[in-house]
């Protein structure tokens, strides 16, 4: 019996040249699977076009998912809820596709008896480890093709190999930049960027052209930790995210510049795009420090990183990212309430407000006018106590830096 694939193609060079390299080599059939995760921000090629080159290319058939809400109801939410930015600043464009993606892939897999999944990703990236763990999650039984892997081939050779199978594509021998996205943002690299010196350039940027000179102030409002809404109009989080991504962008708010740690040991100078993203989260770590109890807060800031870490290495599907979910979904239940933004141009956002039912904020508390409702008398045993401890360290055994240098 023929071993049967299912490919997550892009319509890009290399997945398209997966197609027919598989089939050559490997002597498999090939459903083409592309996962609309709200990719196409620019409009520059219809899935037909995309489709009609699949089947150019050999697959046997082709399936269009359109994944867009779910990418942002829960895989976007959740990255929101977890404040998540890998190494504090990358917002995991690319890596909260993945498993969106796998997930698709898998249940095509299942509906075509196919016995593997592919993958058109290099050896040098995260997206392959996503793929593969994400698919051994859920399906453990399915093999993982990684042709790109195997093919030995540059990419003036993917080109030829193209032309001689009359596989029509955009793509050039000379490529300069590898960018990879989705509702969440863009993420670019390769070309000029290699260069972790170089400033980066500015033609591979789209969402974060400044258009906009004047400031824009804008209203995000949150249910649980989800937005729904922008300047008081409830939106599905999809479109917000999109609409966000075009008036914050507008101002040039979103890029990110950074050199990170791979998962396979390479550090890499990446730069991306997301300004959806970025306000998103600001706004809504914004509103937690109102409404999110000390401690709480706190511990949650710790298990952020822990997320984002596993997020960014693979581990969607898997026992510990799980059980971070739970403690996070438990500590959104109060994040309700609405945060102002305003946004300056070129590139800035402050937060300029914010409010909640669920506020621990206590005016009387903090007020240092007539209203304030402070106990001041309990303060003087509360610090006495604290600095107990402090003070007979002190006495017994004396503070090493008691004298100021001279002056
Ligand atoms: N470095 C990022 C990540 O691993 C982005 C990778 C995106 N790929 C691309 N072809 N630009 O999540």
């Amino acid at each position: 019996m023929t071993k049967r694939v299912v490919l997550a193609y892009s319509g890009g060079l290399d997945t398209s040249v997966a197609i027919r390299w598989m089939i050559e080599e490997w002597g498999v059939e090939v459903v083409a699977v592309l996962v609309d995760v709200g990719q196409d921000v620019d409009g520059a090629e219809s899935f037909e076009d995309i489709r009609s080159r699949a089947l150019v290319a050999g697959a046997i058939d082709f399936v269009l998912v359109d994944a867009r809400q779910e990418m942002a109801e829960e895989f976007c939410a959740k990255a929101i809820a977890a404040n998540a930015r890998y190494e504090n600043k990358y917002p995991l464009v690319s890596a909260l596709s993945r498993p969106v993606i796998v997930r698709h892939l898998v249940a095509q897999a299942r509906r075509f008896n196919a016995q593997a999944v592919a993958h058109g990703c290099t050896g040098k990236g995260n997206d392959q480890v996503r793929f593969e763990v994400g698919t051994h999650a859920l399906a453990p039984d399915l093999e993982v093709l990684a042709p790109a892997r195997n093919w030995g081939m540059t990419r003036a050779d993917s080109v030829d190999f193209a032309e001689k199978w009359e596989i029509p594509i955009k793509a050039t021998k000379e490529k300069i930049y590898s960018i990879d996205e989705n509702l969440w943002g863009r993420a670019i690299e390769c070309g000029a960027i290699e260069d972790p010196w170089a400033a980066p350039p500015e033609e591979p940027y789209t969402l974060t052209r400044v258009t906009d000179r004047e400031p824009v102030e804008l209203t995000v409002s949150f249910h649980e930790g989800v937005p729904v809404a922008l300047d008081g109009v409830a939106m599905k989080l999809a479109d917000l995210i999109q609409d966000l991504n075009v008036r914050a962008g507008a101002t040039g708010f979103g890029r990110l510049d950074m050199v990170e740690n791979r998962r396979v040991g390479i550090k890499s100078r990446e730069v991306y795009e997301c300004p959806a993203a970025l306000a998103l989260i600001a706004a809504h770590a914004d509103l937690e420090d109102l409404v999110l109890e000390r401690d709480v807060h706190h511990e949650k800031g710790r298990l952020e990183t822990r997320w984002s870490e596993l997020v960014y290495d693979g581990m969607w599907f898997s026992p510990l990212k799980e059980a971070l979910d739970a403690f996070i979904a438990d500590t959104q239940r109060h994040v309700s309430g609405d945060v102002r933004l305003r946004f300056e141009a070129p590139g800035l956002l402050r937060i300029v407000g914010r409010r909640s039912p669920k506020a621990l904020y206590d005016y009387g508390l903090a007020t240092y006018d007539a209203a304030d409702t402070f106990r001041h008398a309990d303060s003087e045993g509360y610090v006495r106590i604290y600095g107990l401890g402090v003070k007979t360290w002190a006495q017994r055994q004396g503070a090493k830096n008691a004298t100021p240098p001279s002056s």
